[in-house]
């Protein structure tokens, strides 16, 4: 019988996950297919009673189910439950079990870019749940600092404190962190700000920037934003947010399928369907 996999959220109309892992099924011939659950808050427990009723061979959780899901969960993997939010639902022996793979995609980019990043000074601008699952898998991947801006502060004390692994973390405001930035190797925006169609604002200006710094901004649309560009013009290294949401995809894809999911083709399919292939 063919296998179903879904991605739930509130909206969902415009996710590329169906896109992107049915071509990976279909990339190894797997007799499964992926589709978009349209789910309100208030029917997610409904919902997932009907997932368990057809047996659902895994799924993906978005907004805003990330939370309100794990307690309908039958195991919690521990980095997910840390984070408190899981993205990924995989049927393991009849039980169904969240994983967080937003986190370890971030670290899977991070390590392409630069191998050595654990010795590296981090500062992580913005303290929603992307900031909150970045730190936490920089934190269990034992990298010595990461400091943490937030226009709101206490946001990002709480994700310091909370944080069960070992490493040395500030929290800033927007204002400090902008006057010492030349202390980091790293820069990680994951703020709404900048976001099409707003794509000429930045979280921070960025003046004082060491050469080489790798700058990462975990939006995709636009392709570059202001903060990256601004970046640029300090001789960074800038990568946008489409390898974050590729290697998410991949890990989810390898807990379900246990086969590697196709990288380099789906970041080409991903920046077609975003129009990136006509810049
Ligand atoms: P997600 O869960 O997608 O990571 P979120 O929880 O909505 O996103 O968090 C958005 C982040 O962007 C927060 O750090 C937020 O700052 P506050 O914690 O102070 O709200 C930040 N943010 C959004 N709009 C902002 C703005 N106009 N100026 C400064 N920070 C902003």
């Amino acid at each position: 019988m063919e296998k179903l996999y879904g991605v739930i959220g509130d909206p969902i109309h415009h996710s590329m996950s169906p896109l992107i892992h049915n071509f990976a099924l279909q990339k190894h011939r797997l007799h499964a297919h992926y589709t978009a659950f349209h789910v309100k808050a208030e029917k997610l427990e409904d919902a997932f009673k009907g997932f368990r009723a057809i047996q659902l061979a895994g799924l993906n959780v978005t907004i805003p189910h990330k939370q309100s899901i794990i307690p309908l969960l039958d195991e919690v993997d521990p980095l997910a439950r840390d984070i408190g939010a899981v993205n990924t639902v995989v049927l393991e022996n009849g039980k169904y079990v969240g994983y967080n793979t937003d986190g370890p995609g971030f670290i899977r980019q991070l390590k392409n870019i630069d191998r050595h990043f654990s010795r590296k000074k981090v500062l992580i601008i913005g303290s929603g749940g992307a900031a909150r699952a970045i730190y936490f898998s920089l934190a269990k991947e034992k990298v010595q600092t990461i400091d943490m801006a937030n226009r709101t502060i206490q946001k990002a004390r709480t994700i310091i404190n909370d944080c069960p692994y070992q490493t040395e973390s500030q929290a800033l405001a927007l204002i400090d962190a902008e006057k010492c930035l030349d202390q980091y190797d790293i820069l990680i925006q994951t703020t709404s700000i900048g976001m099409f169609p707003n794509i000429h604002e930045t979280p921070i200006q960025i003046k004082r920037l060491k050469e080489n710094t790798i700058v990462i901004d975990i939006i995709y649309n636009p392709f570059e934003t202001k903060f990256l560009q601004e970046a640029k013009k300090h001789q960074a290294i800038i990568a946008n947010g489409i390898d974050m949401f590729i290697h998410q995809a991949a890990l989810s894809f390898e807990l379900w399928t246990n086969q590697a999911f196709p990288v380099e083709d789906t970041k080409k399919l991903v920046i077609k369907q975003l129009g990136g292939d006509k810049c």
